[in-house]
């Protein structure tokens, strides 16, 4: 029967296989996406485990390691950038020039995480070596092979989009650069990674003992696990600014006294005056408050002198913190900033103290949440990529298991 993929290398500890344009290399949300790569692999080698992914629209090469000592081994490889990677790309355009380096800085697009974009502001630092394989005078085309010499998330299709606006290439040149950069990679690797996965032999399968019930999810991917907290706008003041940001990653951390703590990325505006202030406030957002939230999370304090006036969105004063509190939200945290500089600098993990909590009591009263059909437009909001929410639903009341 055909596997339904191209197997180039087999031993005890890796599989590289060939991965078709078009096909998903790990599984997308929803049934629809769950014909990939990986799931094709898997099913002929149960124990085929995920180190690194390619994009969609890419062909090219795709390791798998064999169980989890050789997955840590290879993924270890990677964050160490001992593995070398080759991209060969078709992009719009007659490029000049033999070869170059394009050094643009790339950071997160947060509301379509895993995306990128290039931050000029906030990015990380991301040079890519390219140099020239040919040219299609007839197709106005140029294939490229591309290097990623820095970081492990590098997007060379972010960054010769970009750098395709800017390159010598003449004018009509770059205008369609723009509109269609990368149309086509393959990823090639450097022999030298077969040996970085060598290492002992695959131990025993745990991969979900096949239980149709339980699948894998993909270590990068394990925060959508929890992630479906509800999201929260956070917001300081200091030295006449103020601003507010959209964080889906907080966390309860204490009842007494009362501590929470959130993710506040080094590239928000908000981080700063946080750091600046010693406070901050979380506003609970519902889902009339949905757009809201996600335009406070697509637009910075960098580029915006206040984004609150911006939007036309009201707040109030708290009791304690000079952080506004957001009007159209349904709770509200007022919190002193608990410095933990390693965990500010290392994790952009922000604690804080709560001074002051309210919530309006249509949504929550005597100490939990109530979500009927009344509330409907109270419901939190619970992000789950893209400006996709998840609403707060129907409650169930658990009872105690008897003992067998
Ligand atoms: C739904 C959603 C959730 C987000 N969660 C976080 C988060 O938990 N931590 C973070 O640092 N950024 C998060 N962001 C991104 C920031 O809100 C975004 O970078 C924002 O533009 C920062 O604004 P500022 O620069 O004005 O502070 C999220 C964005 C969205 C849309």
């Amino acid at each position: 029967m055909n596997p339904g993929f191209e197997l180039l290398h087999a031993d005890d500890t890796l599989l590289v296989v060939v991965k078709p344009a078009g096909l998903l290399a790990v599984p997308g949300r929803g049934e629809d996406k769950a014909d990939c790569l990986w799931a094709r692999v898997a099913a002929v080698h149960p124990d085929a485990l995920i180190v690194h992914r390619l994009d969609m629209a890419a062909s090219g090469l795709m390791l798998f390691a064999r169980g989890v000592e050789a997955q840590r081994a290879l993924s270890q490889a990677f964050e160490q950038r001992r593995v070398g990677k080759r991209y060969e790309a078709v992009v719009c355009g007659i490029v000049e020039g033999a070869q170059g380096e394009v050094d643009l800085p790339l950071g997160a697009d947060w509301p379509n995480r895993p995306r990128q974009q290039v931050d000029f502001a906030h990015g990380k630092p991301s040079l890519t070596r390219w140099q020239r394989m040919s040219v299609d005078a007839q197709t106005g085309t140029t294939r490229l092979a591309l290097e990623p010499v820095t970081g492990r998330s590098h997007s060379c299709a972010c960054t010769w989009r970009t750098s395709a606006t800017r390159s010598s290439a003449t004018r009509s040149t770059r205008r369609r650069s723009r509109r269609r950069a990368c149309c086509c990679t393959r990823r090639r690797w450097n022999c030298g990674i077969l040996a970085a996965a060598k290492r002992s032999p695959s131990p025993a399968l745990h991969r979900s003992d096949h239980d149709p019930m339980r699948e894998d999810v993909d270590l990068p991917k394990a925060y959508k696990l929890l992630n479906h907290g509800p999201t929260v706008i956070v917001s300081a003041a200091h030295g006449g600014r103020r601003n507010a940001m959209a964080a889906a990653w907080s966390v309860p951390l204490e009842f007494e006294p009362a501590r929470i703590a959130v993710v506040l990325d080094k590239s928000t505006f908000t981080r700063t005056l946080v750091e600046a202030s010693g406070e901050f406030a979380l506003s609970v957002p519902c889902r009339a408050f949905a757009d809201a939230t996600y335009t406070l999370g697509t637009t910075s304090g960098h580029q915006i002198a206040d984004k609150l006036a911006h939007f036309g969105l009201a707040t109030f004063a708290g009791r304690h913190v000079a952080a506004p509190l957001l009007e159209g939200c349904v709770a509200w945290l007022e919190c002193r900033l608990v410095r933990e500089p390693h965990a500010q600098q290392a994790y952009d993990i922000f604690v804080g103290e709560v001074l002051a909590a309210s919530a309006d009591p249509r949504a929550f009263s005597q100490g939990r949440w109530h979500f009927g059909a009344a509330a409907d437009p109270l419901r939190t909001i619970h992000h789950v990529g893209g400006g996709h929410f998840l609403l707060s639903g129907e409650g169930v009341q658990a009872a105690m298991l008897k003992p067998v």
